[in-house]
């Protein structure tokens, strides 16, 4: 029997896809020369922002900057944990530029900002779950971030080593479902990482490469409900035998940029 869960409201910080596009590569999933369908991003963008409205969620919005495509993609511009902001390093020079316009969102929302001294790139690679934050490193954040992270939070951060350049950032290869249960694609991490995450999820749910590349790992989840790439068929099934919900949100357009739906949900915990 499936145990009852119950969903927590959360506080959503999200972009709208105005100046989405794929103009330059950071990714194996980035191909400059294919279109994007902004008007498509859009409406897909807008039924992700209805269910979470419909589930019970606050969503607010940053303003997009024209000229900088990824900024739809919000879990990468902090990690916001106990309503104190730690703000992000992008890896990448394209993307340097969002940091100021977020900072300047969480400053009107209230928020101070810390500003890192090292590459860092938010919810992307820094993942709270329950008494730690799972950090991902490899590919964008670094270890020097991670230290940064637990002093600034005084959490214990778990650095997890990434290996696959399609699951880059942390968030595209691990989810979490409430404070004790995880979901993730072992075969993303190293083999070190992958025992920690054994020994301290032995209850995680795996999921597989194809679910994996469909964005299934790249999925948020109010404790109940798991809001999730469609084409994530196996996944949605183990999901809902452990008693979540899963509701499925085609964001198949964002794929083109190698993010989903959590790449395009910064959570706010206060
Ligand atoms: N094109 C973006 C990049 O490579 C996608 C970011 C996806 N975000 C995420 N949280 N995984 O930086």
């Amino acid at each position: 029997m499936p145990e009852s869960r119950l969903p927590q409201p959360r506080r959503f910080l999200v972009c709208e896809p105005r100046h989405f596009a794929v103009q330059y590569a950071i990714n194996p999933w980035m191909h400059p020369d294919v279109r994007v369908d902004v008007d498509l991003a859009q409406s897909q963008w807008r039924t992700l922002i209805s269910a979470y409205r419909t589930h019970g969620h606050t969503v607010e919005s940053v303003e997009p900057v024209a000229g900088l495509p990824d900024m739809v993609f919000a879990a990468n511009s902090a990690l916001v944990l106990r309503g104190r902001v730690f703000g992000s390093l992008f890896h990448a020079p394209q993307r340097r530029p969002e940091s100021t316009a977020y900072d300047t969102w969480f400053k009107s929302a209230g928020f101070d900002v810390h500003r890192p001294e090292s590459v860092v790139e938010g919810e992307g690679d820094l993942v709270p779950a329950g008494r730690y934050v799972l950090a991902g490193t490899g590919f964008r954040t670094t270890r020097e971030a991670h230290r940064e992270v637990q002093e600034f939070f005084g959490v214990p951060v778990i650095s997890l080593e990434l290996v696959d350049p399609y699951f880059y950032h942390l968030d595209t290869a691990l989810f979490v479902l409430d404070d004790d249960t995880i979901v993730y694609y072992p075969e993303a991490f190293s083999p070190g990482s992958r025992e920690v995450l054994e020994w301290l999820y032995p209850d995680a749910v795996l999921a597989t490469r194809e679910d994996a590349l469909a964005f299934g790992l790249n999925s948020v989840s109010d404790g109940l409900h798991v809001f999730i790439s469609p084409e994530a068929t196996v996944l949605a099934d183990r999901l809902a035998r452990r008693g979540y919900i899963p509701v499925p949100v085609d964001l198949s357009e964002f794929h083109k940029a190698g993010g989903g739906i959590k790449c395009c949900t910064q959570e706010l915990r206060s």
